[in-house]
């Protein structure tokens, strides 16, 4: 049961498979050619197997290994950011969405009937026209999202066109919900609920019994969804970067 930021964290880590990952004592050295902060960034819990200083030199030695920046992932507040801190480290300003991420907890959404949305076991198009941008997704895009089983991919559609998409991985009893998008001028029409509801019933099929999200403490519209649905804030985590190259 997960009963603790610590073990969300890793839950929710469980939701992003990146391509190469090292433990280094209980921290996860993870690459995935850039995509996705959560794929491509040191997640900073428990003992390194050793002193934090060095176990940060070896994120950086990972992170150059892979071609990727060093990054740290790290619970808002808890030890390691203080080491952090005291060793050159900086919250990463420039990450794209903000450095700091709110990780919910909620119920799980209840299909509705009538709601213009089905969930399938492989992602149309469409959904990655809209969650990533492109129908033509990398290796590395390919992995993150559909690399760990069981996933649903959600989508709302209108004729031929997706409107709506979400992606829900069941990690132990959690549903762990990425991605949700909706077109922009078919906002605050219900859709992205409706989203919620679909991909909230076929994990419940599978035995699922909450649900967590990771959003940017500065994504306000998506927040106040969530809120609306249930969904309350469990911890927060933020991402580091080495101060100078
Ligand atoms: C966040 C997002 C998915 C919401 O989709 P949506 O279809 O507009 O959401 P819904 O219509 O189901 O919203 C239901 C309720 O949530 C709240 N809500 C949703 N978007 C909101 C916004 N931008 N501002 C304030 N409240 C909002 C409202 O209470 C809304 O009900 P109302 O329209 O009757 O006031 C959509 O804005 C989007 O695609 N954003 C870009 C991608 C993104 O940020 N995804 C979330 C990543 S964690």
């Amino acid at each position: 049961m997960v009963n603790d930021a610590e073990m969300l964290e890793h839950a929710c880590a469980d939701a992003w498979p990146p391509q190469v990952e090292r433990a280094l004592g209980g921290w996860r050295l993870r690459a995935a050619g850039g995509f996705t902060g959560r794929a491509n960034s040191a997640l900073a819990i428990g003992d390194p197997d050793g002193p934090v200083r060095r176990a940060l030199e070896s994120v950086c030695e990972f992170a150059h290994a892979h071609g990727i920046e060093p990054m740290v992932q790290a619970i808002l507040g808890g030890p390691v950011e203080d080491v952090l801190a005291s060793s050159g480290w900086v919250p990463h300003d420039d990450h794209p969405a903000g450095n700091e991420v709110s990780v919910l907890l909620g119920p799980l959404g209840r299909a509705e009937e009538h709601a213009p949305t089905r969930v399938l076991g492989t992602p149309t198009p469409g959904w990655w026209e809209l969650t990533v941008g492109t129908t033509e997704p990398t290796d590395a895009q390919r992995h993150v999202l559909t690399g760990r089983p069981p996933a649903g991919f959600g989508v709302a559609e209108d004729g031929g066109s997706t409107t709506g998409a979400v992606r829900g991985v069941l990690v132990g009893d959690v549903l762990h919900v990425a991605r949700l998008a909706v077109r922009p001028e078919l906002r605050r029409g219900g859709l992205a609920t409706a989203l919620m509801g679909a991909i909230g019933g076929w994990a419940a099929g599978l035995g699922a019994t909450r649900c967590a999200l990771q959003v940017s403490v500065r994504n306000s519209g998506a927040l106040a969804l969530y809120e609306r649905l249930g969904f309350r804030e469990h911890h927060r985590y933020r991402y580091w970067v080495p101060a100078a190259p």
